[in-house]
């Protein structure tokens, strides 16, 4: 299984792709430029160190791969996405973690699938995991994340992949369209972080055994 995570050498990305090489997945850090995705790599092999993960450029890091994860800002989504879009292979499952902070027409997954035409591949996901939480290896996440998308399989694979994170719960938020309830969730998420001084304010579902969680992801 290989992941590569666009935005890898900024906050959130870094801990994903932190606690997926933790997990035995061999990681892909994308850049904009190559030093740095080298970098933020050898950080994460310094900790893990059988951590099968390397650096590239955004377009190089996406090739070969079953995941592709977006952890880049809004504003930057646009330029990032026409920029790989040729390189995505079909088939990928892409994953979009990003949450705008400013008034959108639909969500930021939606938008993402309308530039890179991935089709019914896109899973949106992680918006309520925070990077602080992900990097801290030592932390279980102990949280529920929604996955919403429009293909079942897709998001069956994302889930399988995302269980292998200790203490990360995949529930099914259904279509596409509701990511946008799970991304200005996140904005209000960020506010209760800033009132109660912390920086790991998450999400749990309560009312829904881990029985009825996992069979939905079950072949
Ligand atoms: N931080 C969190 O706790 C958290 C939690 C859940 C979801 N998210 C969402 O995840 C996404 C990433 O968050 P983050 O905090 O990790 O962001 P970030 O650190 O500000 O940026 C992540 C990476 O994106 C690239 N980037 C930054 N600005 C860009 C621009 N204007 N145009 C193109 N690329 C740009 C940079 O990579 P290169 O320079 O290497 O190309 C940067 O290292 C956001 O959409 C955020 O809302 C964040």
């Amino acid at each position: 299984m290989k992941a590569a995570v666009i935005g890898g050498t900024g906050e959130m990305g870094f801990g994903l792709a932190a606690r997926l090489a933790y997990a035995g997945v061999e990681v892909v850090i994308g850049s904009r430029r190559t030093e740095k995705a080298v970098e933020a790599a050898e950080k994460i092999k310094n900790i893990i160190k059988n951590g099968n993960v390397s650096g590239k450029t955004n377009q190089e890091s996406v090739k070969g791969c079953d995941f592709v994860f977006f952890s880049v800002p809004y504003e930057g989504m646009t330029e990032i996405a026409q920029s790989v879009a040729a390189s995505i292979e079909r088939d990928v499952v892409v994953v979009s973690c990003i949450v705008p902070f400013v008034e959108t027409k639909s969500s930021a997954a939606e938008e993402l699938a309308s530039l890179l035409q991935a089709g019914e591949n896109i899973v949106s996901a992680l918006h309520t995991i925070s990077a602080s939480l992900l990097s801290d290896l030592h932390q279980p996440i102990n949280s529920d994340t929604f996955l919403f998308g429009d293909n079942k399989a897709a998001k069956k694979q994302l889930a399988k992949l995302l269980t292998k994170i200790e203490g990360l719960r995949p529930v099914d938020g259904g279509p596409l369209k509701n990511s946008r309830y799970g991304e200005s969730f996140t904005r209000f998420l960020v506010g209760v972080n800033k009132r109660y001084g912390v920086s790991s304010a998450g999400l749990r579902v309560t009312g829904l055994e881990d029985s009825a969680v996992y069979r939905r992801w079950e072949d």
